[in-house]
């Protein structure tokens, strides 16, 4: 059926199977659903209504935009809201092209404030089983420590995470990156390996190329989330070709932070016609103004990819994912499919 809000690109563009790898599930609170759940749970909010909230919504930097997203989540108490919030977002992904989501989502800002790590875990995963049953999106979970709260926290994260392993594919690293190198969660990562969770970190955001040559060598990553500043050091460029690190690019949130000035910039396009595995991701998406459908329609327009380069992302996304190998070969030959015959 033919969707005449959408144009021959968009349509393409949706339709084609993709796996999202860099999603905050906490970073897909939409205002409406922000004010609603904060009459619900009686949370004041210091905004008016949804439009000041919109309004609000211009950042800096990364920390401005952490200042505005950690109070958001003061809305987000029962298991019930997590529930919501995780199917909101599968609604809003499958009908861009996701067939699989790996999500993260940051224990610490709610058992932080009390919220108990099963509420959260329990509300997620009931709406990632629900979603699967009802729109065919197949999941991982992933578990994000706060840098910023330091490595004996994030110990202790974890040590709270293991009832729920089996629930859990992997660890990764996010919130304020400046000052806050992946060195210093070496230990913690090491503990995550031996428990057989996979690993995963926000480097070369704001941070330094270092930051990426120490989430390689000494987290063990299996893919770089951002990764953009690479681009300084070109024998991390090279490092990060030959071994094939997937990159999780968020066009959107890298233009709303100050990463880049505007998507006519970003080096998306330079970093994969150089054979860099790059994948097109959302981040934040009730933050940064779209979903991975609308990331990729609006870099594609911006940087002009040709329709193979396109496909090739999505191809990234699925080659890039925990999914087991008879499954990626599935979906790529999906993916294939679609590509050929539209
Ligand atoms: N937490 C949510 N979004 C993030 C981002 N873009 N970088 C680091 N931490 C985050
Ligand atoms: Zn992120």
């Amino acid at each position: 059926m033919t969707d005449p809000g959408r144009t021959d690109q968009e349509r393409f563009i949706f339709g084609l199977p993709k796996a999202e790898l860099h999603l905050h599930i906490e970073g897909t609170l939409e205002p409406e659903m922000m004010f609603a759940l904060a009459a619900r749970n009686g949370v004041p909010l210091p905004y008016p209504d949804v439009e000041a909230v919109r309004a609000a919504y211009v950042f800096g930097d990364l920390q401005s935009f952490l200042d505005v997203y950690y109070a958001g989540c003061a809305v987000l108490v029962t298991e019930q809201d997590f529930y919501e919030l995780t199917t909101a977002y599968l609604a809003r992904a499958a009908d861009q092209g996701v067939t699989h989501a790996e999500i993260f989502f940051d224990p610490q800002t709610h058992t932080d404030r009390g919220i108990p790590f099963r509420t959260v875990v329990n509300g997620i995963c009931r709406a990632l089983e629900d979603g699967e049953r009802r729109l065919g999106v197949t999941w991982r979970l992933i578990l994000c420590f706060l840098r910023d709260l330091g490595a004996e926290a994030a110990m202790a994260t974890l040590e709270r995470a293991l009832p729920f392993r089996h629930l859990i594919a992997a660890v990764g690293l996010d919130s304020a990156e400046l000052g806050h190198p992946p060195r210093a969660f070496e230990e913690v990562f090491r503990r995550a390996r031996a428990e057989g969770l996979s690993c995963v970190a926000h480097a070369g955001e704001e941070g330094p190329p270092e930051y990426i040559w120490e989430a390689l060598d000494l987290l063990h990553v299996h893919r770089i989330d951002h990764g953009v500043r690479c681009w300084e050091d070109q024998q991390l460029v090279d490092r990060l070709r030959d071994d094939h690190v997937p990159l999780t690019v968020c066009p959107f949130s890298n233009v709303k932070l100050g990463v880049f000035p505007d998507l006519a910039h970003h080096n998306l396009a330079n970093l994969l016609r150089l054979g860099l595995r790059v994948t097109v991701n959302s981040d934040d998406p009730a933050y940064f103004g779209g979903y991975v459908g609308d990331n990729l329609v609006a870099a594609a327009e911006a940087l002009a990819l040709e329709r193979d380069e396109i496909v090739q992302m999505a191809r990234n996304s699925f080659v890039a994912s925990f999914l087991d190998e008879a499954d990626r070969h599935r979906r790529l030959a999906q993916l294939d499919r679609f590509a050929r015959d539209g």
